[in-house]
């Protein structure tokens, strides 16, 4: 089955724990939990990750140049800051979807500038941790695995 990496970036470990009112109450481990069953029903492979470093998500995207067939990425604060991420996702070829479990035009206007979005092929914003399952679903699409 086509693998999707499936990765994060700084302080989302703490999702579940850190601002609830924002990020939702669910970590992460259920979030991998929720897409490896989604990805097996839609016939993906998910592996999910994540990483207070930004040199270690570059690899992670250098790695998926040969191992994945999809990235969907919630880069976190690195989403506004990160040309590095930026240039490693041009790097490869297959589809990226960007997830921000909050909506990040309804917050602060840093936020409102996204790096990714310069490659993303889809961007989901605002739907809570739904979003990286509503990212899987378009990924089956457009890797025509799925109806979806
Ligand atoms: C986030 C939004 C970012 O602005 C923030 O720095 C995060 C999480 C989101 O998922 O809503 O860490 O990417």
């Amino acid at each position: 089955m086509p693998l999707v990496l499936i990765l994060n970036g700084p302080n989302l470990n703490l999702l579940g724990q850190r601002q609830p009112e924002i990020y939702g109450r669910e970590t992460l481990a259920d979030v991998d939990r929720d897409c490896a069953a989604l990805g097996q029903s839609l016939g993906l492979d998910t592996s999910l990750r994540q990483s207070n470093h930004e040199g270690q998500i570059v690899d992670w995207i250098h790695e998926a140049r040969d191992r994945a067939q999809a990235i969907v990425i919630n880069p976190g604060a690195l989403t506004h800051t990160s040309v590095a991420i930026l240039d490693a996702l041009n790097a490869f070829e297959g589809p990226v979807i960007e997830v921000h479990i909050s909506n990040v035009h309804k917050r602060e206007s840093f936020r409102h500038h996204s790096y990714v979005s310069l490659r993303a092929d889809g961007i989901i914003v605002g739907c809570g941790t739904q979003g990286y399952q509503l990212a899987l679903r378009r990924i089956a699409a457009l890797l025509g695995y799925s109806a979806a």
